[in-house]
């Protein structure tokens, strides 16, 4: 873990490398964040906004459970490096981050997340998986991490930060998006809404990164019952849909679905 900084000194200007001692970890000016028994190490600063919380990591961990988006992690797995540090920022419960671990057993895999519900999950599934991947609670605008140390960072349906994604990267570092393509979920949308739009393009290119090629993994996947719901729930427009537009989906009990993702790929300057 000698990568992992203390978050209290980077606050001021210091970057302090963290040993561990028994179930915490320390800073060389004894800073001292608690890991829990479940295994993941509260990283923030200070306590504040908290991520999703238990509900929403539930329903988030009964859909990726199903499968239905293996292959797209599948994908983004393939982008990684052989080896070297892996950050996996805004990593939720860690189904992403446990199958990167499980691919690149060489390298050292993070999992950074605002939320601890989703810290504590995806530590208890490292564990069960002896996938090797060490979790944390975070923001991923503040990681924990020193400055140059990755070879990789991935966000996946996450926010970006790209100062600081690019501020842990080494030089030729990758940043590996994983996010929504146009048709994606197009069908969901349909079931709720009368007017449907497709999703936006692409984004803007990050600073100070270069694209080194992207790519798109589209393919249908049938949903059923309750995951109908969770898959709802995990999308943006869980937040912006009236009670009764939502309660459209009480009334399916299966739906033939496209996910439509799409990879981008950039490399540090
Ligand atoms: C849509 S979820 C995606 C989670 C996971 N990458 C996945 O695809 O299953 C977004 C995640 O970002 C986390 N998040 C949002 N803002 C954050 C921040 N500033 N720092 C760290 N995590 C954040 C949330 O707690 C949530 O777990
Ligand atoms: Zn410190």
């Amino acid at each position: 873990m000698d990568e992992l900084i203390c978050p209290v000194c980077r606050a001021r200007g210091i970057e302090s490398p963290l040993r561990r001692e028994k179930n915490s970890l320390y800073c060389e000016k004894r800073h001292c964040f608690d890991i829990a028994k479940s295994g993941y190490a509260t990283l923030t600063a200070a306590p504040g906004t908290s991520g999703d919380d238990r509900d929403m990591v539930r329903a988030r961990t009964a859909f990726l459970d199903s499968g239905a988006y293996r292959l797209f992690a599948e994908a983004l797995s393939e982008r990684l490096p052989p080896d070297g540090v892996i950050v996996d920022a805004g990593c939720g419960e860690g189904y992403y981050t446990n199958l990167f671990a499980l691919a690149r057993p060489d390298a050292r895999v993070y999992g950074f997340d605002l939320s601890k519900h989703a810290c504590e999950h995806a530590a208890k599934r490292a564990r069960a998986l002896q996938s090797g991947a060490f979790f944390g609670t975070a923001s991923i605008f503040s990681l924990p991490v020193a400055s140059s140390s990755c070879a990789a960072v991935v966000s996946v349906f996450a926010p970006i930060a790209e100062a600081e994604f690019a501020r842990i990267l080494r030089p030729g570092g990758l940043l590996i998006v994983g996010a929504a393509g146009k048709r994606h979920l197009i069908e969901l949308k349909r079931a709720v809404y009368d007017e449907v739009y497709e999703n936006a393009g692409r984004r803007d290119l990050p600073e100070g990164f270069e694209p080194v090629g992207g790519s798109e993994l589209s393919y249908g996947f049938v949903c059923e019952g309750e995951n109908i719901k969770r898959l709802f729930s995990m999308t943006p427009y869980a937040f912006r849909t009236s009670r009764e537009d939502a309660a459209k989906l009480d009334l399916l009990t299966a739906l033939e679905i496209t996910a439509d993702f799409d990879i981008f790929v950039y490399r540090k300057k």
